[in-house]
């Protein structure tokens, strides 16, 4: 089989390209666009397999698409490819406008125009909005309304209607998944984890927003991609899969382990000013893809969290190259004087 994967210079999608070329014979053709948040560097080793390829492109130009789809006629496409930060999406929110609403519209009428097996769309738990922090009892199904609070988690929630709009109306063969949020290797600097990883290595301050008790439920990456893996292979067409491992942290929680394994201060935490409409928790039930698809976690969190903070002490050369670029200017925007 041949499968796009579009988004795969990014965190999520280069762990996917990875776990798809170790455990199948697919040929696995990535489309990225290479925005800031996409790193070849990411794809280095994928680079030397001769079943992966790599098309620099952006999802939202309708006629750059239409070529790769009439060059590879793939049979499955996986969509990853997205503006992804929340706190960038306040700052901006037309690039999310474009690339997550008309990227995927333009990749849907492409599976329309060439015909597809399965188009598999890969959003969040964030469109489902917030739960409050009083009730441990809640948690996000697949009937949970749409209830966003960023410019972000309505791009995504737009981009999944209009994915149900196409598999009902033109009877694309799609899939979606809502995943809660991911750590592990790749994970660019700007998202908590690396960013406390990485200021806490350089004894900088550790910038946690309002009191540090928002709630986010964290899960291995490596457990995201085998999830999508079965989704696109045995999943029901025309359905939703929340993915999540019941692991649920504050975000001071998940700073004050990460400064442990490092054997760093609790000083230098810093208590910011609030992101503006911050969520306050999120919680997935994945009943529905454990019973169905048979998907359960492998990673716990406490050994998820010291592979990861391993990774980015053993990979210095990726991240550093990162920080030392134009992420500089974005971090004096977003955190000197917050
Ligand atoms: P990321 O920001 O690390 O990577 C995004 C990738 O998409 C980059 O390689 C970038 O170059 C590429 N890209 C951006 N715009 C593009 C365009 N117009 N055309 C082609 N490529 C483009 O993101 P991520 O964290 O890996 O997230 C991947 C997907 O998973 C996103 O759709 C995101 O909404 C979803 N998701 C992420 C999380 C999480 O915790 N990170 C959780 C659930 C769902
Ligand atoms: P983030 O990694 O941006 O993911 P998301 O907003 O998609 O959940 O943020 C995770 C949590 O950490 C979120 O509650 C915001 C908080 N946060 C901080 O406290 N400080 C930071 O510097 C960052 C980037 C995030």
């Amino acid at each position: 089989m041949k499968i796009i994967v579009t988004g795969g210079a990014g965190f999520i999608g280069g762990n996917f390209v990875y776990y798809e070329l170790k455990n199948h014979a697919d040929e696995i053709i990535c489309l990225d666009k290479l925005t800031y948040a996409g790193n070849l560097e990411t794809l280095a080793e994928a680079q030397k397999n001769s079943k992966f390829k790599f098309v620099r492109g952006d999802i939202a130009d309708r006629e750059a698409v239409y070529k790769l789809f009439e060059e590879v006629k793939p049979d499955i496409v996986v969509n990853f490819a997205a503006e992804s930060h929340v706190d960038r999406s306040i700052e901006e929110p037309e690039l999310f406008l474009r690339t997550n609403i008309i990227g995927t519209s333009v990749l849907l009428d492409a599976c329309k125009k060439f015909g597809i097996k399965r188009f598999h769309q890969v959003s969040t738990d964030e469109v489902y909005g917030d739960l409050p922090l009083d009730r441990p009892d809640l948690f996000f199904t697949e009937t949970t309304n749409l209830h966003t609070s960023s410019p972000y988690s309505a791009s995504k929630a737009a981009a999944d209607l209009l994915v149900q709009a196409y598999q009902r109306t033109y009877q694309i063969p799609a899939t979606i998944s809502r995943c809660s949020n991911n750590y592990g290797p790749y994970h660019f600097p700007e998202k908590l984890i690396p960013l406390m990883i990485i200021n806490a290595l350089h004894e900088k301050k550790l910038p946690v927003y309002g009191k540090g008790i928002n709630v986010r439920d964290w899960l291995y990456v490596e457990d995201h991609c085998a999830a999508i893996d079965l989704i696109i292979r045995r999943g029901t067409v025309g359905e939703v899969y929340n993915i999540g491992g019941h692991n649920e942290r504050t975000n001071l929680e998940v700073v004050k382990t990460i400064l442990k394994i490092l054997g760093k201060s609790e000083d230098l935490i810093e208590f910011v000013t609030d992101r503006k409409g911050h969520d306050q928790r999120y919680a997935i039930d994945p009943t529905k893809i454990s019973n169905e698809l048979g998907w359960t976690p492998q990673t716990k969190f406490d050994n998820g969290i010291k592979k990861t903070v391993a990774w980015y002490l053993d990979n210095r050369a990726w991240w550093e190259k990162i920080i030392s670029g134009e992420y500089k200017n974005y971090y004096a925007k977003m955190y000197d004087n917050r």
